[in-house]
């Protein structure tokens, strides 16, 4: 692409910018933990208080109950999935456990296959099962980078029930090749919860191209939505016949009849949800999902890939080592960087306002968004080499 042209690309998104107040005062790169606020959440959120400090309990029936569908659809649009079939959660974990309530582990198809770069609170929730009679395979990878594939695949086997797996992975941004490693699964039998938590809003997400059983994700952080709402995709056919047991009220197919004894499930989206929802986090997610789906995921990915780029060619010229993917094409949208001195390095930046984070075995965690501007990224590299010349750390610049 020529760099007028990219320019031009990077300018129309640019326009994004002030609906975002964080970024007229920081330098804000760290979408992948909590994307920046937009203006529009003040609005929304008095809407929400409006109306419950006017409608009170009737806002239930005129918005609040329907509300939980469309917020889910909004979701659901992002990643093609059919209306209907996204269900809203409280976060990510909570949606694995949805999932693994559909099941038993009693059978010899009990064994669930992910690797060692799943997000910790997705392997705790796993391991615990064990207890219940699921069997953890842990796939060992050796970069802190990469997932091999191949590696995958060999484990996902005739027992094997369930492949919870991250589309992008949270230390390193590995983009993993869901489609192989779904085809795969549903070849043996098994099926494979998506988390997309690091990949929808800034990694193009196909889900039924994808034919992905399940997604997981939420909406704080490339979604720019906030905590508290989080998003469990179920395929359709699947849907219409799973019986979550981590059940509730708003599961059943006449909640309000308030029958006793066993439940009578509804369709999706409902029919995977508990009790009350999280009505405030439905009001700060919409209007990121607004901005996210009229900027479009394919035009924030190209220009991603860029910022990205440029992140690793600076990191490069200092000699700083890069633990992320050199193929664009499997890179997400971070790009860690384990400069000399990382840990404090990150902490200084954010007493400078660069806000970004810091993992153990990733190092600094830098994650541009489609309102940041290429400037940006200099500058904070720039500043890292303040930061280190004052720590007395040479300067490696070629
Ligand atoms: C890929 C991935 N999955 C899951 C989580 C955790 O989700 P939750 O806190 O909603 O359970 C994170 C959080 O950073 C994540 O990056």
């Amino acid at each position: 692409m020529v760099l007028a042209e990219l320019s031009a690309m990077a300018d129309d998104l640019l326009r994004y910018r002030p609906e975002f107040p964080i970024l007229e005062r920081t330098t804000y790169m760290i979408s992948n933990s909590l994307g920046a606020m937009p203006r529009g959440v003040y609005d929304s959120t008095r809407e929400f208080c409006d109306i419950w400090a006017t409608r009170g309990v009737c806002a239930w029936e005129e918005k609040w109950w329907e509300m939980a569908r469309e917020v889910g659809d909004e979701i659901g649009a992002i990643m093609n999935a059919p209306p209907g079939s996204v269900s809203l959660q409280l976060n990510v974990t909570g949606c694995e456990a949805v999932v693994a309530s559909c099941f038993d582990f009693k059978g010899p198809r009990n064994k669930i296959v992910y690797s060692d770069m799943n997000f910790p609170s997705i392997m705790y929730f796993w391991e615990a099962q064990q207890s219940r009679g699921a069997r953890v395979h842990m796939v060992r990878t050796d970069d802190g980078i990469h997932v091999p594939t191949e590696g995958m695949l060999h484990a996902i086997d005739e027992q094997t029930l369930l492949v919870p797996m991250s589309h992008v992975v949270f230390r390193s941004a590995y983009i993993q090749d869901a489609k192989a490693i779904i085809e795969k699964a549903h070849r043996v039998g098994a099926y494979v919860v998506l988390d997309c938590f690091q990949s929808l809003g800034t990694v193009p997400v196909d889900i039924q191209g994808l034919n992905a059983d399940f997604a997981v994700g939420g909406v704080l952080k490339w979604l720019c939505g906030g905590a508290g709402t989080s998003y469990l995709y179920v395929r359709p056919d699947l849907g219409k016949k799973l019986e979550p047991k981590l059940t509730g009220w708003f599961a059943h197919e006449h909640p309000f009849d308030f029958e006793i004894g066993a439940t009578r499930y509804s369709d999706p989206p409902y029919r995977f949800m508990q009790g009350t929802s999280n009505v405030p986090g439905f009001y700060t997610a919409l209007p990121g999902l607004k901005i996210i789906r009229e900027a479009g995921v394919e035009r924030i990915r190209e220009k991603s890939k860029k910022m990205t780029a440029r992140l690793i060619e600076l990191a490069d010229q200092r000699g700083w080592k890069v633990n992320a993917p050199r193929d664009p094409e499997r890179r997400g949208g971070t790009v860690a960087i384990d400069m000399p001195n990382s840990r404090d390095v990150c902490q200084e930046l954010l007493k400078r306002d660069v806000l970004v984070d810091y993992r153990p075995k990733a190092g600094v965690r830098f994650s541009p968004h489609f309102y940041n501007t290429m400037e940006e990224i200099d500058r904070a590299i720039q500043t890292v080499d303040e930061i280190l010349s004052e720590m007395g750390v040479a300067a490696t610049a070629r």
